[in-house]
């Protein structure tokens, strides 16, 4: 048996009585990525990628723990609002776990890959007339009646759960890197990641803190902008949110550790969503770029430091919106079905 509970349920609050779920989430990649730490401009770059967990991003390292403690509660039915990958998420745990899931997602702004996992793992999807930040309310505002469980990152078994990401990386280095970069959207995987790596200084297995660079897209950037937007809207869909729920903390984790929150317009995210794929063989989603266009663009301005270790958190497989991969036309080439012709082609 693998997964998160297994390597790291002394760091979280599993008891004897949770069910040792898992889908071998976890032990994701730490990649050395020599070719865009030159385009981003650091001395040392890697990239955590987080979209080989089972369904494909960094939600299953809290999912996991969250349906755990759900069901050792007696929860027979889970409940998220999501912009696609929490959903996705939960739908695999529930059917894992033999229990039900309803999954709100705002109407037409889901990748498209993030609807078939929610499909096909059996969950019940409905479509919201409304942005992510007002099916959330709806559904926090409903869990309160008791019948369900709500998985989304405000239960804090998901940021238990999300903070072995961060665990992961001190144990791979040796010690904390410089600097941590990676998008911010309902602000609860920044919160984890700091949360994980204070844990790990305060007992001793730490040294070094990194600054965290949490990243938003500039059409849906309340964090930066330091009030909520009522209207978000931005081509990586997963981080089109207007009302951060873990507002502060996020807020917190930047402050205190002497990093930052900034925001990257959608050409920037997609410049970074085509080169990383072109230069180093990973393939993240759009919205998992920003963190790597972020850390760049904050090189550029000064605003950190180019030397040391930095890593970028790929939260999200590109696999999960081939919208987006092949949108503005595919350079296809077609050929006869003759070897002269394929002779011409490659030269
Ligand atoms: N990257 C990806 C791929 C995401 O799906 C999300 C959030 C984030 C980054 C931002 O993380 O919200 O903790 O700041 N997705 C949520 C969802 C909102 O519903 O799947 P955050």
């Amino acid at each position: 048996m693998s997964g998160v509970i297994q390597h790291y349920g002394h760091m979280l609050p599993i008891t004897e009585s949770t069910p040792r779920l898992t889908l071998n989430e976890g032990d994701t990649p730490l990649v050395r990525a020599p070719r865009l730490a030159e385009w981003v401009g650091v001395d040392r770059l890697f990239l955590k990628f987080e979209g080989l967990n089972p369904t494909a991003s960094f939600k299953d390292r809290g999912m996991v723990v969250a349906v755990a403690k759900a069901l050792e509660s007696g929860a027979t039915a889970l409940l998220c609002a999501s912009t696609g990958n929490t959903a996705a998420s939960a739908a695999a745990y529930a059917a894992r776990a033999g229990i039900a899931a309803f999954v709100l997602l705002p109407g037409g702004k889901v990748a498209l890959g993030k609807v078939a996992q929610a499909v096909r793992y059996g969950a019940r999807v409905v479509t919201v007339d409304a942005n992510f930040d007002v099916a959330l309310d709806i559904a926090r505002t409903f869990a309160r009646k008791g019948t369900v469980a709500l998985v989304n990152s405000v239960n804090p078994y998901r940021i238990e759960g999300q903070t072995t990401a961060a665990y992961e990386i001190v144990d791979e280095l040796g010690d904390g890197p410089h600097a941590l970069a990676l998008p911010v959207g309902n602000g609860g995987n920044i919160s984890a990641y700091w949360l994980g790596f204070r844990r790990y200084r305060d007992t001793g297995r730490a040294e070094r803190m990194p600054r965290m660079i949490g990243v938003q897209a500039a059409g849906a950037a309340p964090l930066v902008r330091g009030h909520p937007i009522e209207s978000p809207e931005t081509v990586a869909t997963a981080i089109r949110i207007g009302r951060p729920a873990t507002w502060h903390p996020a807020l917190d984790a930047a402050r205190q550790s002497g990093g930052l929150i900034l925001a990257c317009t959608d050409d920037e995210i997609l410049e970074a969503y085509r080169t990383i794929p072109r230069l180093e063989g990973l393939f993240c989603e759009p919205a998992s770029a920003a963190g790597v266009a972020g850390l760049r663009k904050a090189i550029a301005a000064g605003q950190v430091d180019p030397r040391g270790i930095a890593v970028c958190v790929l939260t999200g497989h590109g696999l999960k919106d081939p919208d987006t991969a092949l949108a503005g036309g595919v350079e296809m080439e077609t050929i006869e079905p003759t070897v002269e012709a394929l002779e011409k082609l490659v030269g």
